[in-house]
C-alpha cells in the first residue's frame, strides 16, 4: 500500500539530516505513507521509540507492526500535550514532511484536485468541520483574494476572488467542477488552478497555523544535540521554517548578547536543500521539496 500510498522526497538526505541515534526517541509529524518513518525504524535498535502523526486516518494503511512504534492520529499542533500523554519531556529527533501526501490527490472524492468533478472538501481531517466549499461559499470578496495572493501567489488572486464572488450569488458553489468554472480560469491554465487550490488548502486546514505551533512545541522538546528536519514545499512555508531556525523563534528576530554574538537555539546544518536531478525525474514532486535540517544547541 505505502508504495502507491506516496513517495517520500528527499529520503536519503532527510535521514542523514536526522543523524540517529538508535535509542533515540523520534517523531514523524507527517506519516502519510510511512516511508520516511520505516526509514527511521531501520536505524532504531530495541531502546528506541518513533511517534507517527497524522490526522488523516487513511494513513493508517501503513501501520507499521513494530513494538517501538506508535501511531498518533491528531493534527501535529498538538505534539506537545501527545509527548506529555506519552510521558516524553525530550526527543532526539523530529521530522516534517509537509503539505498533502499522492493518496490525497489520487482520491477524486477528497476534492483536491481540480481535475476531477467531486465534493468542494479538501479537509486532511475528515471530522474537521470546515470544508473549501465552506471557505469558497462564506468569505468576503477581500478575504478570498488575501488567501489567493498569499497562499497560492496567484497574480490575478483578486480577479478570480471576485469573479467567484460573483457566481455564487446565483448558486452556491459546492463541488470542485462548478470552482473551476466560477474562478474563470481557463482549463489550460492548469498551474493557475493548482494554485487556487493549493491556497484553499492551505486555508481550510490551517497548515501554517499548525506549522508555528508545532515548530515553537518541537524547540521546546528536542535536547540539546537533538536534530529538526524539515521538508517544506511552498515559499511562504519555507520561509516560516527558514526563519524560525535561525532565530529559534515565529517573529524571525535574531537576538544578540551585550558583545553581538548571535543567540539562537539552533545551529543550522542544511539551510534549503533541494533534490537532485535524477530524483526530481522519478518524482516530479521533489522538484518544490527544500530540506531544511538544524541541531539544538
Ligand atoms: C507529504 S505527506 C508525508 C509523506 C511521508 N513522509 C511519507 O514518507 O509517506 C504529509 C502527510 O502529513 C499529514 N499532515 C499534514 N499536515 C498535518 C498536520 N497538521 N497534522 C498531522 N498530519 C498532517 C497529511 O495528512 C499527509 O498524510
Amino acid at each position: 500500500m505505502a508504495d502507491t500510498y506516496h513517495i517520500p522526497a528527499m529520503l536519503a538526505e532527510t535521514i542523514a539530516g536526522l543523524n540517529i541515534k538508535p535509542d533515540g526517541v523520534y517523531v514523524d509529524v507527517t506519516f502519510g505513507g510511512g516511508g520516511h518513518s520505516r526509514a527511521i525504524m531501520e536505524h532504531l535498535k530495541a531502546d528506541g521509540r518513533l511517534f507517527s502523526f497524522d490526522q488523516d486516518a487513511d494513513a493508517l494503511q501503513n501501520a507499521i507492526d513494530d513494538e517501538k512504534w506508535e501511531f498518533v492520529h491528531s493534527n501535529f499542533r498538538y505534539l506537545r500535550n501527545w509527548m506529555d500523554y506519552y510521558g516524553v519531556t525530550e526527543i532526539d529527533g523530529l521530522l516534517a514532511d509537509l503539505g498533502v501526501s499522492f493518496h490525497h490527490f489520487d482520491c477524486p472524492e477528497r476534492g483536491f484536485s481540480f481535475r476531477f468533478p467531486a465534493p468542494l472538501d479538501m479537509r486532511m481531517n475528515q471530522t474537521a468541520k470546515r470544508t473549501a466549499a465552506d471557505v469558497v461559499n462564506s468569505y468576503s470578496e477581500e478575504e478570498l483574494a488575501r488567501i489567493f495572493w498569499l497562499y497560492g501567489e496567484m497574480k490575478n488572486g483578486r480577479g478570480v476572488a471576485k469573479a467567484i464572488c460573483k457566481a455564487r450569488t446565483q448558486k452556491t458553489i459546492e463541488r470542485t467542477e462548478e470552482l473551476v468554472a466560477a474562478s474563470r480560469i481557463p482549463a489550460e491554465m492548469s498551474k493557475e488552478l493548482a494554485r487556487l487550490f493549493q491556497a484553499l488548502r492551505i486555508e481550510v486546514n490551517d497548515e501554517l497555523g499548525a506549522l508555528r505551533e508545532m515548530l515553537v512545541a518541537a524547540r521546546d522538546l528536542l535536547k540539546p544535540g537533538g536534530r529538526i528536519a524539515i521538508l517544506t514545499y511552498h515559499s511562504l512555508e519555507d520561509r516560516l521554517v527558514k526563519n524560525f531556525l535561525r532565530s529559534g523563534n515565529l517573529e524571525g528576530e535574531i537576538e544578540k548578547d551585550f558583545y553581538g554574538n548571535i543567540l539562537t537555539p539552533f545551529k543550522l546544518i542544511e539551510k534549503g536543500r533541494e533534490a537532485s536531478e535524477e530524483e526530481v525525474e522519478r518524482n516530479p514532486r521533489a522538484r518544490s521539496a527544500k530540506l531544511r535540517v538544524a541541531e539544538k544547541k
